[in-house]
């Protein structure tokens, strides 16, 4: 009954882009969020997708083409940076953005995502998303320095405005080894006066 948190993550991103919108894959690792966000957007949408090792930027683009997806733009430099590549005008339209933290899984565990540069990524998308555009982050903290971009990013969060956003934490509190969760940021849809 419960969906898995990976599972949730997408069933999110599914319901908040639609055909035609754009999105954002933070941290594309080996291609499989950047996929579902290409799938979702569709022809006529759009996919900025991120990473900051080659290996991944390979991985995903082999992935999308097997799949027949040509709505990516592939941006091998970090997320912090998201504001260079994404145009003006998409600010109040982005349909969704999606990190999943730590390491990427089958290469060098050093090479992880840091809590200043994650929450400078996360500030900025928030003032490109669209009312009721969201923000998925699949937080792993089990690693070294995972706990310490869990804290940073749950207390940097809790100061964002309700008037605004609406923040979730989902997980599952009884499993063992530190299981990841997720934090969805959502831009509420503020009336007008
Ligand atoms: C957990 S993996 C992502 C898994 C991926 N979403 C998938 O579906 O396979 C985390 C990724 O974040 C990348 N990363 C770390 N710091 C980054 C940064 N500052 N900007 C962009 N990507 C970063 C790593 O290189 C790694 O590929």
């Amino acid at each position: 009954m419960l969906k898995r948190v990976l599972e949730y993550a997408h069933v999110l991103m599914q319901t908040a882009i639609q055909p035609g919108e754009t999105a954002v894959d933070a941290t594309c690792g080996n291609g499989n969020d950047t996929l579902i966000l290409s799938q979702s957007a569709g022809n006529k949408g759009h996919v900025y997708a991120f990473d900051i090792q080659t290996q991944a930027i390979e991985k995903t683009k082999e992935k999308l083409a097997a799949a027949s997806c040509t709505n990516v733009n592939m941006i091998h430099d970090s997320h912090e940076n998201v504001d260079h590549y994404l145009p003006e005008d998409l600010k109040g339209k982005l349909a969704g953005a999606i990190f999943n933290l730590g390491y990427l899984p089958g290469s060098d565990k050093q090479v992880i995502t840091t809590p200043d540069h994650t929450i400078t990524a996360i500030d900025k998308l928030a003032q490109y998303l669209k009312p009721e555009g969201i923000i998925v982050c699949v937080v792993y903290y089990g690693h070294e320095g995972g706990s310490n971009e869990k804290n940073a990013l749950l207390n940097h969060l809790a100061d964002y405005d309700q008037k605004y956003y609406q923040i979730l934490q989902y997980g599952f509190i009884n499993q063992k080894n530190n299981p990841p969760f997720i934090l969805a940021i959502e831009k509420k849809q503020v009336p007008q006066k």
